[in-house]
């Protein structure tokens, strides 16, 4: 059975198999990632200047995976959508960079599987996060960038 507010976005296999796969949800960019074994749903322009994401590379960064922008190499966390960079506190005795969280910058989709096809829930436009402007820009392919 098809739940009814959710959106269809391919088959479970195929994404299995093609690892990512980009969508129009109301419009709207996304992209789906298959990666160690779990799906993850974000808007695919950039929060940063709109950079595709669905071309980037999926890198490890302190345990967590991260999508890295093309455009200028952001780093965003598949599973929260949180910014992130390596800073440092110059109040340690000997400073050394550590990743940190700049907060949820992505909007991240929900994801659900249902009888082998891979559905994403229409986003809630009640939260917003810096990628909608983004979203917006691009939304009905309007000045496609790569
Ligand atoms: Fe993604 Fe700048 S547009 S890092």
């Amino acid at each position: 059975m098809e739940p009814d507010c959710l959106i269809i976005i391919g088959k479970e296999e195929d994404i299995k198999k093609s690892q990512r796969i980009t969508a129009k949800i109301n419009g709207r960019e996304i992209v789906v990632f298959y990666h160690e074994g779990k799906f993850h749903a974000l808007d695919s322009r950039c929060y940063h200047e709109g950079g595709p994401l669905c071309l980037g590379e999926i890198e490890d960064i302190d345990g967590q995976a991260c999508i890295v922008c093309p455009w200028h190499k952001f780093k965003i966390t598949l599973e929260t959508g949180e910014g992130l960079y390596e800073g440092i506190n110059p109040l340690e005795p000997s400073p050394t960079p550590k990743w940190q969280s700049k907060g949820v910058k992505q909007r991240i989709h929900k994801v659900t599987i249902d009888s082998g096809n891979v559905y994403v829930s229409p986003p809630d436009l009640s939260v917003s996060f810096d990628s909608d402007y983004f979203a917006e820009k691009y939304k009905n392919g309007g000045e496609l960038a790569m």
